[in-house]
């Protein structure tokens, strides 16, 4: 039985005494939600809501990390900084920085490997353009990234990774993915992972759709025998929307 997981990236939003607040109160309105819940505050804001943080269910998590350990790396945050602020979790590969910063593959493969050996969970995001569904293409460039992102993983590994399923076109445009086509694709995923590590990884491999998720959607994404969460972007970033999205079964 997979334990829905519910996940908020506030991208670039929230300066750290808007954080604050915004996480205590997550903090009080979600205490004894049944999911696993994790927010993405941007890098400013981690250690102070990390300290909100430290006595609820809540997870901290950061919304991208540095590709190496430490040295001449300007901008950029290592691992052990993110685990130094109370991370648990680090989002890789998401679709803005695939695709507004220009992260390869093999560069979010090489971050995912480090994660790991820091001993972080990692959310690996996949998802196709517009261009790319429109040319029937979207299943070949999912099964590519994430190939590619796990790429040297080992079972053990793979344990502490939640895929995202988040189609480009679908993120911040108020058009959401049916859940039938997000279920096609997570099936998609779940069948790649059973080829690449068995039956039982598969069966165990968490999968979240990410893209316009809304409390009025969600309960429809959710019902999806392959849809395990969400990874939920401008719903997240009001207690009015992200505490209805994670109640979704209430
Ligand atoms: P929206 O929910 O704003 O579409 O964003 C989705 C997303 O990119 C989450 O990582």
């Amino acid at each position: 039985m997979r334990k829905p997981f519910i996940a908020g990236n506030w991208k670039m939003h929230k300066t750290r005494s808007e954080a604050k607040e915004l996480a205590g109160e997550l903090v009080k309105q979600l205490k004894g939600v049944d999911q696993r819940v994790m927010i993405a505050p941007p890098f400013t804001a981690l250690a102070e809501v990390g300290s909100v943080l430290a006595d609820s269910s809540i997870v901290l998590g950061a919304q991208n990390m540095a590709v190496a350990e430490e040295g001449a790396h300007t901008g950029e945050v290592s691992p052990a900084m993110l685990k130094d602020c109370g991370v648990s979790i680090v989002i890789l590969g998401h679709s803005e920085r695939r695709h507004v910063y220009g992260e390869t593959d093999e560069l979010i493969h090489q971050k995912l490997l480090l994660a790991l050996k820091h001993e972080l969970e990692v959310i690996l995001c996949l998802g196709e353009t517009l261009d790319e569904r429109e040319a029937g293409r979207a299943e070949e460039v999912v099964r590519r990234q994430l190939k590619s992102g796990l790429d040297d993983v080992d079972t053990d590994g793979l344990r502490r990774v939640t895929i995202a399923y988040e189609p480009v076109w679908a993120i911040g445009t108020g058009k959401t993915a049916s859940p039938e086509d997000a279920d096609q694709i997570h099936r998609m995923i779940r069948q790649e992972i059973a080829r690449l590590y068995g039956d039982k990884a598969a069966e165990n491999m968490l999968i979240q759709y990410g893209g316009s998720v809304k409390p009025n959607n969600i309960a429809d994404l959710m019902a999806k025998e392959n849809i395990d969460g969400a990874l939920v972007g401008g719903a997240s970033l009001k207690t009015e929307t992200f505490v209805p999205i994670v109640n979704f079964n209430k």
